[in-house]
């Protein structure tokens, strides 16, 4: 299990943190993943599943995105972004050797703690997955702990995939039941096809006895968690992950606020039953 911070030297305030790009590769069309070490010698980071960091291009701008590497290896790390916009698709034109600057990790995380015991279904949307990625390496890094472990990704097509190697491995371990199906499926795919939601009956595991964690577009959240209820999940065992503009980062600037909640300091993971009310809400 990921331990508390311990080791806090990233920057967590206003002052990003240099960064240099050790690793670019492109995972789709539109999505690649950084990889980041400190500029400086020897530092360390440690965050938790779930967690984000404010990304810094000089010049352009910063946007919050997920850490989606593994919490135990505490000198790399690791983001996959969506070039959208201004911001993203000037990130993408980064080299090796690049330097960004990083503030972080910030934010609430997944309850993988809580989910001892328990079996715990992921469900993930497109670049969903990402910020779910680092829940799973701890679990699995502590498999023995937890019951059935299931993985349910979506994606519009066969080749919006992430980390197509890395779901190859998941899927021929025993101990981890993977279901992956496209919106649309193109010539040579022999898998599922239909929106993310259609799995939920596939998965096998215990209702009264699981966790859940989900991230994607708020309508596939939605419908992910009408028919997780439905399996007779409470809502109380599910935890969503929000998305809302950022700019600060820590609770200051108000552009994050949902209600009576800022997305990056009480979220974005929020266990659902806590903002079911706020939950189709835009900025207000
Ligand atoms: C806590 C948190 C974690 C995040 N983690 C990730 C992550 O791991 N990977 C990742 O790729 N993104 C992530 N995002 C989303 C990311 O922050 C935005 O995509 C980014 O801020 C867009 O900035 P931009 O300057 O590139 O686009 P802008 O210039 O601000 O927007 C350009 C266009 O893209 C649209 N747009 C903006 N955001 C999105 C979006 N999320 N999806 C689709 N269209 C969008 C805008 O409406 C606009 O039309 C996260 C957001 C939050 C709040
Ligand atoms: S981003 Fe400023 S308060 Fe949340």
């Amino acid at each position: 299990m990921p331990e508390i911070q311990e080791e806090q030297h990233l920057s967590n305030g206003m002052v990003p943190s240099l960064f240099r790009v050790e690793n670019v590769r492109r995972d789709t069309h539109d999505t690649f993943t950084l990889e980041l070490v400190p500029a400086g010698n020897g530092q360390k980071f440690s965050f938790l599943p779930g967690q984000f960091n404010m990304l810094y291009v000089f010049g352009v701008g910063e946007v919050p995105i997920s850490i989606c590497g593994d919490p135990a290896e505490r000198h790399v790390l690791v983001h996959t972004t969506r070039a959208v916009g201004t911001v993203t698709k000037a990130m993408r034109r980064l080299k090796r050797n690049d330097v960004i600057g990083v503030r972080g990790p910030f934010g609430t995380h997944w309850p993988v703690e809580k989910a001892e015991g328990c079996d715990v279904v992921i469900v993930a949307g497109g670049i969903g997955l990402p910020p779910l990625r680092p829940a799973l390496y701890s679990i699995l890094a502590h498999r023995e702990k937890f019951g059935k472990i299931v993985l349910l990704y979506g994606t519009r097509s066969p080749e919006d995939i992430l980390y197509k190697s890395e779901l190859e491995r998941w899927r021929s371990r025993f101990d981890l039941e993977v279901h992956i199906t496209v919106d649309r499926a193109l010539d040579g795919w022999h898998g599922n096809v239909g929106v993310v939601t259609t799995l939920i009956k596939k998965a096998t595991f215990d209702p009264d006895n699981t966790i859940a964690f989900t991230v994607g577009p708020e309508v596939m959240m939605r419908y992910t968690i009408l028919e997780l209820t439905k399996r007779g999940i409470e809502k109380s065992h599910l935890y969503v992950s929000m998305e809302r503009n950022m700019k600060c980062g820590i609770g200051l600037c108000g552009h994050c606020q949902l209600g009576g909640v800022f997305v990056c300091k009480d979220g974005p993971v929020f266990r659902y039953d806590t903002i079911e009310a706020l939950f189709s809400l835009r900025e207000i």
